[in-house]
């Protein structure tokens, strides 16, 4: 008897209306690449407006990029369910109002509903929140949201990455994101190995850095 392949994992990828829609826009670009999630993406109005403005994408655009497109009125899609098993779900970019929601437990629409469900079933939620300067009420939401579980991961470029293009950037951070979910990838070029490697043309024969 033939035997029945095992279900695919899921990720659900939430596009909210920050700044920084190619980091969600990339993520689904490696995990597609990658085969190993079957992807469920939510895009609030706010997220694509910022698609259209930043990398002159349309929605269906966006849809195309994962395997399965949520509307974000649709509240009664199976990723309002605990019972709809999923390895976690990552917002990103995350703005401050999908942030205020997520630490408020307001579950306001089907990305807030669906990180909401994360945070009840102790799942994985990384919420990739971008604004700056930050006021009282985002870092208090960050705890908040940091106190329920969720990892708080502000798309923060590592110039120690010695970064060339703004894709080299941003996929530092595709891949921060990905090793939260112990996803094999090569989204990270160069990982760090210490400060021996980069200064290896610059110590003396004892060994210090000139
Ligand atoms: C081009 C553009 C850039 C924006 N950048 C940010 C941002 O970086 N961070 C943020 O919190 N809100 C930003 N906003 C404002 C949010 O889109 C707005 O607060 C919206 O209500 C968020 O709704 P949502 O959380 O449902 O996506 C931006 C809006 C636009 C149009």
């Amino acid at each position: 008897m033939a035997e029945r392949a095992a279900p695919k994992a899921r990720i659900v990828v939430g596009i909210s209306g920050a700044s920084g829609a190619m980091i969600g826009v990339r993520l689904l670009a490696a995990l597609r690449r990658l085969g190993t999630h079957e992807t469920h993406l939510i895009v609030s109005p706010s997220g694509a407006v910022t698609a259209a403005q930043e990398l002159g994408l349309t929605r269906s655009d966006l849809d195309g990029l994962a395997d399965v497109a949520h509307n974000v009125r649709d509240i009664g899609a199976a990723v309002a369910s605990g019972s709809f098993l999923t390895d976690g779900m990552v917002i990103a970019p995350c703005s401050m109002r999908t942030l205020a929601s997520v630490a408020h437990g307001l579950a306001d629409n089907l990305l807030t509903r669906a990180a909401d469900v994360m945070l009840k079933e102790r799942r994985r939620l990384v919420l990739v929140a971008r604004e700056t300067p930050l006021n009282l009420a985002h870092l208090r939401n960050m705890t908040l949201a940091t106190e329920m579980g969720a990892i708080v991961m502000p798309p923060v470029p590592a110039f120690y990455a010695h970064p060339k293009t703004i894709e080299d950037v941003v996929d530092h951070t595709v891949g921060r994101i990905l090793d939260l979910f112990a996803i094999e990838h090569r989204e990270i070029a160069k990982r760090w190995s210490g400060l021996a490697d980069a200064f290896a043309d610059q110590r003396d024969d004892a060994g210090a850095v000139q």
